[in-house]
């Protein structure tokens, strides 16, 4: 077709991992909660059905941004809302990467940033992580066409973790922008919000799809100096969060206990899949996050992929080109990961 930008013509769109809508499927493969929300969020959403959706929301989801802003200890202008991070990666790319020029990224991780470079026609460039998961001086390199940097923090696949000093170095070196993915953060045992307040450059996404139960909501929020923040919204639509979402995620984040009880119960299932996928043969990564990567030295794991797969259990068979493959499998509840476990027992 010949109207399309060349950039998104000889682009292939990025892949979400496989969400299935017919059958019952043991799900472990897009890093869920397998908890239901705080009760709160029902209640939110009712009262806004109740007011009715006649009106446009909040374009700046000020009831949000006041709530987690108490929560996180900073002011409201230090966020942005987003439906879902996913659409802050994208408003920061279209923010800072333009035709021609070059986003950085570590290797083995996300791969819609890759994406959302080839979207602006920009270059993509990888560093790749060294073997023991730690990112080498490289990341931060000087670079002509340079204008941001990824990193996921917790990484994906692996769940590991750059410590906050180590994302500073890096930041001040860079000479460019550096988006901290916190997707995964509430599982981890530090995080880097306390650095935004060091750094413009820095910049800390998180998300509500995995910590707080909310995948199917889409919300995600961004943190940044407030001129920072001032920036991004010009380039996001006039109402990027619906009302239902905007209240959803108000009552959500207002819940911390649920998040701490529930962040309780998935961090102590993370360690019991990490034992039995290691007492299996595999070679599990230490995680930080609410899913384990697990390579196997001696096995094709493709193969017990599909099994689990024609078995009604799915989780995530990744091949990383240069560095391996393995099976990235969420942590579901208890029940769920004896389930995967106890058929992987009979497989290996
Ligand atoms: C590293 C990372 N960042 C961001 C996201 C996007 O999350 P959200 O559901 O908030 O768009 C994901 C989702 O899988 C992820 O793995």
């Amino acid at each position: 077709m010949p109207f399309f930008r060349p950039a998104i013509d000889s682009m292939s769109g990025y892949v979400p991992g496989e969400q299935p809508q017919a059958g019952k499927f043991i799900k472990l493969n897009t890093n869920e909660n397998p908890y239901p929300a705080s009760a709160a969020v029902k209640q939110a959403v009712t009262a806004v059905l109740d007011q009715g959706l006649g009106r446009y929301p909040d374009p700046m989801a000020g009831a949000f941004r006041r709530r987690a802003a108490e929560v996180l200890g900073v002011e409201p202008e230090w966020i942005l809302c987003g439906n879902g991070s996913d659409e802050l990666l994208t408003m920061v790319t279209r923010a800072f990467v333009g035709e021609g020029q070059l986003l950085r990224l570590p290797y083995p991780s996300y791969i819609l940033y890759k994406t959302l470079a080839e979207i602006q026609g920009a270059a993509s460039e990888e560093v790749r992580f060294d073997r023991d998961w730690t990112l080498p001086d490289d990341f931060a390199a000087s670079g002509d066409q340079l204008r941001l940097a990824f990193l996921p923090n917790p990484n994906s696949p692996s769940g590991t973790m750059i410590s906050p000093d180590r994302v500073l170095e890096l930041a001040e070196r860079l000479p460019c922008p550096l988006l901290v993915d916190e997707a995964y953060v509430d599982f981890a045992d530090t995080n880097c919000l306390a650095l935004v307040k060091r750094s413009e450059k820095i910049m800390v996404s998180r998300s509500l799809s995995k910590s707080y139960a909310l995948a199917g909501l889409r919300f995600g929020f961004l943190v940044a100096q407030p001129h920072i923040i001032e920036g991004l919204a010009k380039v996001k639509d006039s109402y990027n969060c619906d009302a239902l979402s905007i209240a959803a995620a108000t009552a959500a984040i207002d819940d911390q206990k649920w998040l701490a009880e529930t962040r309780a119960k998935i961090i102590a299932t993370r360690r019991r899949l990490t034992i039995g996928m290691s007492e299996l043969g595999f070679e599990p990564v230490d995680s930080q996050a609410n899913f384990v990567w697990c390579p196997h030295p001696k096995l094709p794991v493709k193969p017990l992929y599909e099994r689990l797969k024609a078995s009604r259990v799915l989780v995530r068979y990744m091949d990383y080109a240069g560095w391996g493959d393995g099976l990235r499998i969420s942590v579901g509840s208890d029940e769920q990961i004896d389930a995967c476990l106890a058929l992987l027992n009979g497989m290996v």
